[in-house]
């Protein structure tokens, strides 16, 4: 197997004309304060042990419950949590790619983002979801984009940007309440969508802790890696 693609978190392999191989690896994110942080865009220089199986973990699992609950097409065909990876359906990629961000509490960068506005605060609760797309670009920070603009620039075609935008919202309302069900508060998530080999979208990558925060319900403890992902052990 040709590996193609060496990410912040996992290695791409490419296993045949329309699959790939992903393979979980202890590797985290950090943001520029240095901190561990899943909406990070460094690589840290230290990893965290187990974070691979974690993350492997909680996918493998929604991405289950996703497919059998008939939400959302996943890209995933197979997994091996000893071999710590996924088969999946290789999707067709946005240029630039998004990461398409839901929020149900202000933490993060769009706390930064929208320090000036007052009472905004880490922790504030919304009153309603947000949901944000963002262009994948490191070095530019990873910029918010509406949907009009992706369109307008011929990054997603209106066709699929109408379709992407209710399959996104019932895939994050589905994953809230998967969170809910363990006694988890999700606080904020980032997914990926691509296009699958007919041009229809297709939940891509992961779904886990290195892409999410939570907390105990109703407290101020945060749950992470394998904690929160043996919450999703099936
Ligand atoms: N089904 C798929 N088809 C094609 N590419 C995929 C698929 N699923 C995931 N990918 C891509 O594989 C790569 C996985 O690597 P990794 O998660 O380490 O991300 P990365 O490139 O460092 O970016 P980031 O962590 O900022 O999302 C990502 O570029 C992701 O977009
Ligand atoms: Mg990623």
């Amino acid at each position: 197997m040709k590996l193609v693609y060496r990410g912040k978190t996992k290695d791409v392999y490419e296993c045949d004309a329309n699959s790939l191989r992903l393979v979980f690896t202890d590797r985290v994110t950090k943001n520029d304060a240095g901190e561990i942080d899943p909406g990070g865009n460094n690589l840290a220089e230290e990893t965290v042990p187990d974070q691979g199986k974690a993350c492997l973990l909680m996918s493998s699992a929604i991405f289950s419950e996703i497919n059998e609950k008939k939400i959302a097409p996943t890209h995933m065909i197979s997994y091996d949590l000893d071999a710590l990876s996924m088969q999946v359906r290789k999707a067709k990629m946005f240029t630039p790619g998004l990461e398409w961000v839901a929020r149900w509490v202000c933490t993060g960068s769009f706390m930064r983002r929208y320090k000036m506005v007052p009472g905004v605060a880490d922790g504030l609760r919304l009153p309603n979801p947000v949901f944000e797309i963002t262009l994948k670009d490191d070095a530019a920070g990873d910029p918010p984009i509406v949907p009009s603009a992706l369109v307008a620039l011929g990054i997603v075609s209106k066709k699929n940007m109408d379709a992407l935008l209710g399959l996104n919202e019932a895939v994050m309302q589905a994953i809230h309440g998967m969170f809910a069900a363990r006694g988890l508060d999700l606080w904020d998530i980032k997914i990926e969508w691509g296009l699958d080999q007919d041009g229809n979208p297709l939940l891509i990558d992961e779904v886990s802790p290195g892409c999410c925060r939570a907390f105990k319900a109703g407290t101020r403890e945060r749950v992470s890696g394998l904690e929160l992902a043996e919450k999703f052990r099936r």
